[in-house]
């Protein structure tokens, strides 16, 4: 984070309560006033930030082994620009040429700009006209499921319809979740999922059994954060857990990247791996289904200690 921020834990406290209370105004938005802008994009959007950077690493392989340019992004819901920047850091220096914006408020739309230029000089950044959408695109979503009337929904259903790629984060929640399962679903008839999937086929979370499960992943965030006297203190003042970033996310491609040996011959962990005495307990995808798979500790603690070290990431054969 930049040494000159200043945190105000008022205003950061009410943006907290705002977020968790999931009261959205249709009307007018939170973002009144520069400040706002400022101490979300310091510390709530920082942490998005590395929930983008762990799904970014998560296809890493898929992504370089693919002939994939995106040559222009559309980041649909803005806030303060988080998702767009990490995607610029990504696709910079493989020919991304313009980022564009799309935010209700157009004071995020500006802040946004001003953010990403800052950082990108070279790159073309400018707001969203509503109406003409780049060639061969990739829309990215992050953090605005629950924010959408189901006008917007709609309209966002349209945007997705002519993008080529769809990269979208949302908290690790069972309800959000829920809606990325249900978007997943409705596309992957004209879209591959890219991922967390390991598979193509109807998610087998919406199965009635699984009903108390959900696809969640937990990001970490830097290393440096856990000796950052600024971010203990944002942790304590907000109730804030520094060490759990539950993430859901979906990666889409209207490309065919299936050459590419998209599907994965693994099961993926979902959430987190639960320890006890002598074993582990995993709950693990596939195409086959989700099913629960138990690790020895005598026969399988390599594998474990595997799973422990990258749990966003987390696979067994
Ligand atoms: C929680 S913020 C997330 C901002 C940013 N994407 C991030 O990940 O930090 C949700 C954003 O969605 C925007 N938003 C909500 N409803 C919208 C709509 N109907 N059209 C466009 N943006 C919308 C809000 O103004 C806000 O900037």
């Amino acid at each position: 984070m930049e040494t000159q921020f200043k945190p105000n834990w008022t205003l950061l406290e009410s943006l907290r309560n705002r977020f968790l209370s999931e009261e959205f105004s249709p009307t007018t938005s939170y973002w009144s006033t520069e400040e706002v802008l400022e101490q979300y994009h310091s510390t709530f959007a920082e942490r998005i930030g590395w929930k983008w950077d762990a799904v970014l690493r998560d296809f890493e392989t898929k992504l370089s082994q693919s002939s994939i340019v995106p040559k222009a992004l559309l980041d649909w819901g803005c806030g303060t620009g988080i998702a767009a920047l990490k995607l610029a850091e990504k696709f910079y220096r493989r020919g991304l040429e313009e980022i564009v914006l799309w935010d209700r408020s157009p004071a995020s739309i500006r802040f946004s700009m001003k953010v990403i230029q800052n950082q990108f000089p070279l790159l073309k950044v400018r707001a969203w006209d509503c109406q003409e959408v780049p060639k061969d695109f990739v829309l990215v979503c992050s953090h605005i499921l629950n924010e959408l009337s189901s006008e917007a929904e709609k309209e966002l259903k349209r945007i997705i319809d002519l993008s080529q790629w769809v990269f979208w984060v949302e908290p690790g929640t069972p309800e959000h979740s829920r809606k990325l399962i249900e978007l997943r679903e409705s596309l992957r008839s004209h879209f591959t999922v890219v991922a967390p999937c390991p598979h193509q086929l109807s998610c087998g979370l919406l199965d009635h059994s699984q009903k108390n499960n959900w696809c969640h992943f937990f990001a970490s965030p830097p290393n440096q954060v856990f000796r950052d006297g600024f971010w203990k203190q944002f942790s304590q003042k907000l109730g804030i857990d520094l060490r759990s970033l539950p993430t859901s996310f979906l990666v889409l491609s209207k490309t065919a990247l299936l050459d590419t040996k998209l599907s994965h011959p693994q099961k993926r962990v979902l959430g987190r791996m639960r320890n006890y005495k002598g074993y582990s307990l995993a709950l693990t995808c596939s195409e086959n289904g989700i099913s629960q798979q138990k690790l020895l500790q005598r026969n399988s603690s390599q594998v474990i200690d595997l799973l422990r070290e990258n749990e966003f990431s987390a696979w067994l054969p």
